[in-house]
């Protein structure tokens, strides 16, 4: 029986290789192997990792190109010699090429004619070549052969080394910026006549209120300019008879007589003062026709010199007629204070904070509203205050906005202050505040520039 080969027999005869370890060839051949498995599996890790990096840059590749095609703006990249290196499609769209057709094309091949020789085209390409930011304007020939103007940003391209390499250039075509420019202007237009609008009609408003003061003040001095006219004219009869007579050489006595029954003595005492009094009613009435002058001329921008104290006294005056006046009306004013400010704008503005105020202390006992002007080196401080209910916290922070009201239906317009507030920022280059007294009531304060 053939006996069994031992283990060392087998690792060392197996298929007539020998692979004792203790051969130096052996030793050699299977460092080898080992090596090359090594730098097989490194090549199998690197390949991996090459198709992962191949994957992330398909990806971030499709996604430009997908932003490229999305975007409404036109895209192009040039070199430093401005050499057209690629663009997107709406680029294509617009001048019908591809960007095949399009690579390595000077982009002055692209503009309309008159553009491409200008001054303008030059001073693109420079900047392109120096890597310097510009926005101009280009006109562009489209797939049409018509020119398209379009406003462009053009910002230098550098590569990952930090060198130019040369320019991005973006731009939208300018005639759907010049239809939105178009329409804004247009709302903005109508928008500025219907403030005009409202302004005008607050001003009528207000006048409106002023209207009844008015009459009332115009009565006072016609009424008696019409009867001292009357009493003229009685005296004037009587002196026509006392003269007839006189004239008819009738005696010493008669004419005494009649002189006291003509009671000539009397009249001529009386006419002085009946003259001085027509003549100061119709001062007053002329004053009034010249108040009134301030509300009728609509929109005079002038800054002239204003004295604030008589236009808070002739305010004061009107507003004194107010049908539901329950104040009373308390002036703290200087001797004069003369700036330059649109003075039918102030005395708009001071109408409206002193109807408010009157509307505020309807329904208080011994209602007051105090009238104030204050200056500092550069500003002046119009104030209106009054003890009525004050304004409450929420509502205080509404009061400036257009149609916001506490008031019933058919009383107010919640235009005032708003409008108010408009004229002091815009008009009279000041500003409109308010804030609760301490002890109760509001107050407002225009602020004017003391020039
Ligand atoms: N002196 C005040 N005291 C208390 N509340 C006031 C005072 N002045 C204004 N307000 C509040 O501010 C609101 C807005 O005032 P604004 O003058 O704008 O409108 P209005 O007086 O209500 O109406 P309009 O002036 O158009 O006739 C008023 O309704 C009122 O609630
Ligand atoms: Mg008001």
């Amino acid at each position: 029986m053939a006996n069994k080969p031992s283990d060392s027999q087998l690792l060392h005869e197996t298929d007539g290789f020998d692979l004792s370890l203790n051969r130096p060839d052996d030793k050699a051949w299977i460092e080898v192997i080992q090596h090359m498995d090594a730098i097989y599996a490194d090549l199998v890790r690197s390949q991996v990792e090459l198709e992962n990096k191949n994957t992330e840059l398909e990806e971030a590749h499709q996604f430009i190109e997908s932003i490229l095609s999305t975007m409404h703006n036109i895209l192009v990249v040039t070199d430093t010699a401005s050499r057209i290196q690629r663009v997107n499609l709406a680029f294509e769209k617009l001048t019908g090429k591809t960007n095949l057709e399009l690579k390595n094309q000077p982009l002055k091949t692209l503009f309309v004619k008159s553009t491409a020789d200008s001054e303008l085209s030059h001073t693109l390409i420079e900047h392109i070549r120096t890597g310097t930011l510009t926005d101009c304007e280009i006109d562009i020939a489209s797939i049409q052969g018509e020119k398209v103007p379009m406003a462009i940003t053009c910002k230098a391209h550098y590569d990952h080394t930090g060198k130019l390499i040369g320019s991005v250039l973006t731009g939208r075509p300018l005639g759907e910026i010049r239809k939105a420019y178009l329409k804004l202007k247009e709302t903005h237009d109508k928008l500025k006549m219907a403030q005009q609008q409202l302004i005008q009609s607050e001003k009528m408003a207000s006048l409106g209120q002023l209207v009844a003061g008015v009459a009332h003040e115009l009565n006072n001095p016609i009424s008696f300019v019409f009867g001292n006219m009357y009493a003229l004219q009685r005296y004037e009869k009587n002196f026509r008879l006392y003269l007839e007579a006189v004239h008819q050489n009738i005696s010493t006595e008669e004419r005494d007589k009649l002189r006291v029954k003509l009671k000539i003595d009397y009249a001529l005492k009386d006419i002085p003062s009946l003259l001085e009094a027509s003549l100061e009613g119709a001062e007053r009435v002329k004053n009034i026709v010249q108040e009134l002058r301030r509300f009728a001329t609509p929109g005079n921008n002038k800054h002239v010199n204003v004295d604030l104290v008589s236009l808070v006294k002739s305010s004061i005056h009107w507003i004194s007629h107010s049908a539901n006046l329950n104040a009373k009306l308390i002036t703290d004013l200087p001797d004069e204070l003369i700036i330059k400010t649109n003075e039918g704008y102030v005395h708009q503005i001071l109408i409206n904070l002193l109807q408010n105020a009157i509307d505020a202390v309807e329904h208080i006992d011994e209602a007051e509203i105090i009238v104030a002007l204050r200056t500092s080196s550069d500003e002046v401080y119009l104030s209106v205050r009054d003890n009525g209910p004050g304004i409450t916290p929420k509502d205080i922070l509404s009061v400036f906005d257009p149609f916001f009201t506490t008031k019933p239906v058919g009383k107010g317009t919640g235009l005032g202050l708003s409008i108010s507030y408009g004229l002091a920022t815009e008009q009279c280059h000041g500003s409109l505040s308010v804030e609760n007294n301490s002890d109760g009531g509001a107050m407002f304060t225009l602020t004017l520039p003391n020039v």
